[in-house]
């Protein structure tokens, strides 16, 4: 091998080195918040005016006067747990990955969330409290799978 090589080869390891740290380094392995008081978490709901755009399944939400209806429902059936990781992310970064069963227009505008970014305006202590209120809303049901009957 010449030196040119080596020196591209050592390029080369050093990008892909340096790539591999940086996806460690960016990894939500070991994120854990403490545990949130429900009842605040309703609280900051409804004094964030998160009922302006949301309903919760199983809970009498009243919409914002002045403003059309909620439309996106939280909480109700679903085929996974939805994760407290999941929430968190969907209210601090929530064009992450858009709630699904709703329309992409409807939800979004070229691909980022309709969803207001309050990271400038809500505490920790509030995102920890409202997820611990959001989280009991999701059920958790097994996906309706068509099943096949094969003639014995
Ligand atoms: C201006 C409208 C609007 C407001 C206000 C709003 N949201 Fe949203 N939110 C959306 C839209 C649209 C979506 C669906 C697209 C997406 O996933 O970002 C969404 C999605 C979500 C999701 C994910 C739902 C799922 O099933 O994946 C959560 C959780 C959520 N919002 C929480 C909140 C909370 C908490 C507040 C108040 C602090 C809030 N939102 C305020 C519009 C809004």
């Amino acid at each position: 091998m010449n030196t040119r090589s080596v020196l591209a080869l050592l390029l080369v390891s050093l990008v892909a080195l340096s790539g591999c740290d940086r996806q460690a380094m960016m990894s939500e392995k070991g994120f854990r918040l403490p545990d949130g008081d429900p009842d605040a978490g309703r609280e900051a709901f409804f004094y964030m005016q998160c009922n302006q755009c949301h309903t919760i399944s199983g809970e009498q939400v009243a919409g914002i006067p002045g403003y059309p209806p909620p439309y996106v429902e939280l909480g109700g059936s679903v085929t996974q747990v939805r994760t407290y990781g999941q929430l968190i992310t969907s209210i601090i970064n929530p064009s992450h990955k858009l709630a699904t069963g709703y329309a992409t227009e409807v939800v979004s505008e070229d691909g980022v969330s309709k969803m207001y970014i309050y990271n400038e305006y809500m505490t920790v202590q509030e995102l920890i409290d409202i997820v611990m209120f959001l989280q009991p809303h999701y059920k958790v049901v097994p996906p309706d799978y068509q099943y096949r009957m094969y003639p014995g």
